[in-house]
């Protein structure tokens, strides 16, 4: 019997394993759920429909056999310290991300990154093509795999290929920089579906896989998850849409009601000196959160007696992100100094104004801040989606809170009861939070009743099935 008459009907290809291997306490290595939204998204839909998971198990230079966690059939690939730093730190993160989040930073263009992001790529093909069952269907994602989808057809022609980005796909006029252009979106190609956020990202590619390729393409305006285009590519048709992603949020919502999570979230408020008015941030600490530009305004908000310092709590949860990127290095610098002269102004003995934590906090511990937030911020420069926003919504079962969250995540165009605001124009955060902080208990039900119904009817699940049923049906229509 060969490897693929027993391997898995559906896999996951992602650059993480849904868990990292850390080194505890102890100095054993341990398993620890991995960071960002891909995973929170992902880790629901693979339990549900059994399969395989291939990723990098979190750590450079380990080598772990296949295991089984949690009734996932996980396939580490390893990376060395090489790999992570020129195919994970650098043409990863040091040029797709900031390329594909508007140029937040400067991206830098290096060959040998480039090389590595191939090497590594084709590493993560030739694992699937082991893993994968004769006929099976196999789910890429993200920006770190985007040569996979073609690599994996050449290897497995039987495959169906889905490939999804999780991040914004940048305007023609910003991709067009990327030397490496044409390998991206033919590495992109490969798939049978490709899938974004939002139709403005499938609308870019669209339009690059004309200009630059000069492929025949459908005409008209992608519409999410109802009206996808089509690109004919090397006699194949590739099907391209918008899946706005989700989360589980009929799981948040019950962790909500749970009688340990409204007894915690009634914890923090006492903990935190029962302000009148508790703001969270809950972000990667990311250039791209706008977590500097949030700090920013609550500090001008302070001066200008707009806040009110001994009613007041800011709380910011940030999960240690990317740390050897220089950028990440300097965005932390900057607010950690702001932290500290918000603090030095406005503390006094026995009350913070802002309690800054750099580290993951747990499932029930994060949803206990969410119930206990009058006023969450999610204020990203770009953003592919923020679960974020859309977690904080089905955590708010009693409809209280506010959200102020950026016309620049794709959360918003779902979003649209929040406090909508433009992270790049100050003034207009401010005047958001001070709505949201100040709004009457009516309108304020009224708008996360709204959100509520959005994110309830709207769930990861629903989306996967989207995603998945269209491939499918691509699939059935093209015997290969
Ligand atoms: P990204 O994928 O860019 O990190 P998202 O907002 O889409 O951004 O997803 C972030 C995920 O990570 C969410 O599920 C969120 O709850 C989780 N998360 C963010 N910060 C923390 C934290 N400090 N502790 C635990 N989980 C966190
Ligand atoms: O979608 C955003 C994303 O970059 C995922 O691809 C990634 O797994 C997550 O955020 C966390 O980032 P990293 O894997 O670089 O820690």
């Amino acid at each position: 019997m060969s490897e693929q008459d027993v391997g898995s009907d559906f896999v996951v290809v992602a650059n993480r394993l849904p868990v990292d291997m850390v080194t505890g306490e102890d100095g054993e290595p341990e398993w620890r759920r991995s960071p960002g939204g891909l995973v929170s998204a992902l880790e629901p839909v693979l339990r549900n429909n059994s399969g395989g998971w291939v990723g990098w198990p979190g750590q450079a230079d380990t080598d772990v056999a296949p295991f089984v966690e949690d009734g996932l059939e996980l396939h580490p690939v390893p990376l060395d310290s090489d790999d992570y730093e020129r195919y994970y730190e650098g043409f990863s993160n040091g040029t797709l991300w900031p390329l594909y989040h508007d140029l937040a930073v400067k991206p830098e263009y290096h060959r040998e990154w480039w090389e590595s992001y191939v090497d590594v790529n084709r590493r993560f093909a030739e694992a699937t093509a082991k893993t994968a069952a004769t006929g099976g269907t196999v789910w890429v994602q993200d920006y770190q795999l985007q040569l996979v989808p073609r690599m994996l057809r050449t290897l497995r022609p039987d495959l169906t290929i889905g490939f999804f980005l999780h991040i914004p796909f940048p305007p023609v006029e910003l991709f067009m920089q990327l030397p490496w252009r044409r390998a991206v979106v033919e590495g992109m190609l490969g798939a049978d579906l490709i899938g974004f956020q939002l139709p403005g990202g499938a609308d870019n590619f669209m339009i690059l896989a004309r200009k630059l390729l000069g492929l025949p393409t459908s005409r008209g305006y992608i519409r999410p998850l109802a009206r996808h285009g089509s690109i004919t590519h090397e006699g194949r048709t590739v099907r391209v849409g918008a899946f706005p992603i989700s989360i589980d949020s009929s799981r948040i919502d019950r962790l909500a009601r749970s009688r340990a999570v409204r007894d915690r979230a009634a914890e923090i408020r006492r903990q935190l000196g029962d302000p009148g008015v508790i703001m969270l941030g809950v972000d990667r600490l990311d250039y791209t959160k706008g977590i500097d530009m949030r700090l920013r305004a609550i500090g001008e908000l302070l001066e200008e007696g707009r806040l009110d310092p001994s009613d007041t709590v800011m709380v910011q949860l940030a999960t240690p992100s990317r740390e050897r990127v220089e950028q990440y290095a300097i965005m932390r610098r900057s607010i950690e100094e702001q932290v500290g002269r918000i603090n030095g102004e406005y503390g006094e003995v026995g009350s913070t104004m802002v309690h800054y934590m750099h580290r993951p906090v747990g499932r029930e511990e994060l949803t206990a801040f969410f119930v206990a937030a009058d006023v969450m911020l999610v204020t990203p420069l770009r953003d592919g989606m923020n679960l974020v926003a859309k977690e904080y919504v089905a955590s708010k079962v009693r409809l209280d809170g506010a959200l102020v969250l950026s016309e620049f995540a794709g959360a918003a165009s779902e979003l649209k009861q929040a406090y909508l605001v433009n992270p790049h124009d100050i003034d207009g955060v401010k005047n958001a939070m001070t709505a949201a902080v100040s709004q009457d208990r009516e309108t304020g039900r009224r708008r996360m009743r709204a959100l509520r119904r959005q994110v309830l009817a709207h769930d990861v699940d629903r989306w996967a099935r989207m995603f998945l049923d269209v491939l499918r049906s691509t699939s059935a229509q093209e015997p290969q």
